[in-house]
């Protein structure tokens, strides 16, 4: 963790069969170029709700209104604006890493995990669970600042195969599964600024939020050229980035 932008190599990111094998790599961006923050901020405004400081928006937003607004902020991500930001991010700081171009999810992800709500936690998973190919990898952007319970929590690539292959071997029931993988498991610290790239191996999940802060963020899966993909499709679950953005950027 904590490897800058220039020190990762497109070895380290995608193998010569173009399966992703980034291993939980944090990367850094400018905040002010690709303006994700802001975005989320006027788009909550926009609904009425305070959120100059997205850390508390438990304190603005009634816990009813999170899953509506949660929803909607999603569908927006298919808008021009936020297509502008997301694809330039895209293109200028992951297509480097990954030595060639990338499709990215259509719809991206956007998630508020409130402080001391049970209910709206995630299990620990892998991508490859929910069908996603070795081809594509996760690019997960805290826009809190995120550690301990309020971060995603995380296994390393080389613990979480070992883990995941012993589960199987060993026919785990779900809740051996999720005490062995929350006891293995530790939380991403970063700030808003910094990126989560990771292969679909990776175990990761919610655990309660005890931090008495809200935790935003957004998380895409993006998909090598040329990569397996198995049941997400290019041109519905993946979109090629936006021709005016490749085009300006080569200008
Ligand atoms: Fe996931």
């Amino acid at each position: 963790m904590s490897v800058l932008t220039n020190d990762l190599t497109s070895e380290q990111v995608v193998n010569q069969d173009n399966d992703v094998i980034v291993d939980l790599e944090q990367i850094r961006y400018d905040v002010e170029k690709y303006p994700f923050i802001s975005w989320v901020q006027k788009k909550i405004a926009d609904r009425g709700f305070k959120s100059d400081d997205l850390t508390k928006l438990h304190e603005t937003i009634p816990y009813t209104e999170i899953s509506a607004l949660t929803k909607w902020m999603i569908s927006e991500t298919g808008q021009k604006d936020w297509r502008q930001i997301a694809h330039s991010f895209t293109h200028d700081i992951l297509e480097p890493l990954f030595d060639g171009e990338i499709a990215v999810q259509r719809f991206m992800n956007i998630r508020i995990l409130l402080p001391q709500r049970q209910e709206m936690i995630i299990n620990f998973h892998t991508g490859l669970w929910y069908g996603h190919g070795m081809g594509t990898g996760t690019c997960w952007v805290p826009l809190t600042p995120v550690f301990d319970t309020n971060s995603m929590q995380v296994i390393d690539r080389e613990e979480s195969v070992k883990l995941v292959k012993q589960a199987y071997d060993e026919a785990w029931r779900q809740d051996k599964m999720q005490d062995v993988f929350f006891k293995a498991s530790r939380p991403v610290v970063a700030e808003p600024g910094e990126a989560v790239l990771f292969n679909q191996e990776i175990i990761h999940g919610n655990v309660p939020n005890k931090t008495g802060q809200t935790r935003v963020s957004i998380d895409f899966r993006l998909l090598v050229k040329g990569g397996k993909i198995r049941r997400k499709l290019v041109g519905g679950y993946f979109d090629l980035l936006d021709k005016e953005i490749r085009k300006g950027a080569q200008a």
